[in-house]
């Protein structure tokens, strides 16, 4: 087996929830993808990363607009995970969505949270970026995440609300 694919079975066993990044185009057009290379940096000041593939319209559109919103899928987001992972033209058609007070594309149906970030750092790596942002708004309402982990999407065990998981202790 190439180390290739050897590093891609490790990754893949690690889970991960599912999120959305979303930002502008020049011409103001949203553009967004499916993400699970987000890790949180430091939180002082909050500041998470996101790995994001060159050559996607959706890294342009960030790098360009020096903003993005992450959106935080929920159980019932599936289907806007594989919209945005996949080859539909005009992606934000098929899913429900508004712009926020700031013009950021915020999915209303899919994501139980969203936070919008002002790109603080770029770093390319091979045919990658790692994007840093710092968090600049947080909404968040109950909700229980979508996973994704040994190639399949799941959903948590049992029922839970991130919100109040979070603020009963849990790590930020
Ligand atoms: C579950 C899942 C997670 C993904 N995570 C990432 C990721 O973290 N970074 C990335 O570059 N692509 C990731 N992808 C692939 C992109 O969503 C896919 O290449 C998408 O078409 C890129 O959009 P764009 O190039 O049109 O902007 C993921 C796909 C799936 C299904």
């Amino acid at each position: 087996m190439s180390s290739g694919q050897r590093y891609r079975d490790l990754m893949s066993a690690f889970p991960t929830g599912i999120a959305v990044v979303t930002s502008l185009d020049g011409e103001g057009a949203p553009r967004g993808m499916t993400c699970s290379s987000i890790a949180s940096v430091t939180v002082s000041p909050p500041t998470l990363l996101v790995c994001m593939r060159t050559g996607s319209a959706t890294l342009d559109a960030v790098t360009s607009h020096g903003a993005f919103a992450v959106n935080l899928l929920h159980e019932g987001g599936r289907h806007a995970a594989e919209v945005f992972s996949g080859p539909a033209p005009n992606r934000f058609s098929l899913v429900e969505w508004k712009q926020s007070s700031s013009g950021l594309p915020w999915l209303t149906g899919d994501a139980f949270a969203v936070t919008e970030c002002r790109v603080s750092g770029i770093q390319r790596i091979s045919d990658h970026a790692l994007v840093l942002g710092e968090v600049d708004r947080i909404s968040q309402v109950e909700g229980t995440p979508l996973l994704y982990g040994l190639r399949r999407f799941a959903a948590w065990p049992e029922p839970v609300d991130a919100t109040v998981a979070g603020s009963r202790g849990g790590r930020p």
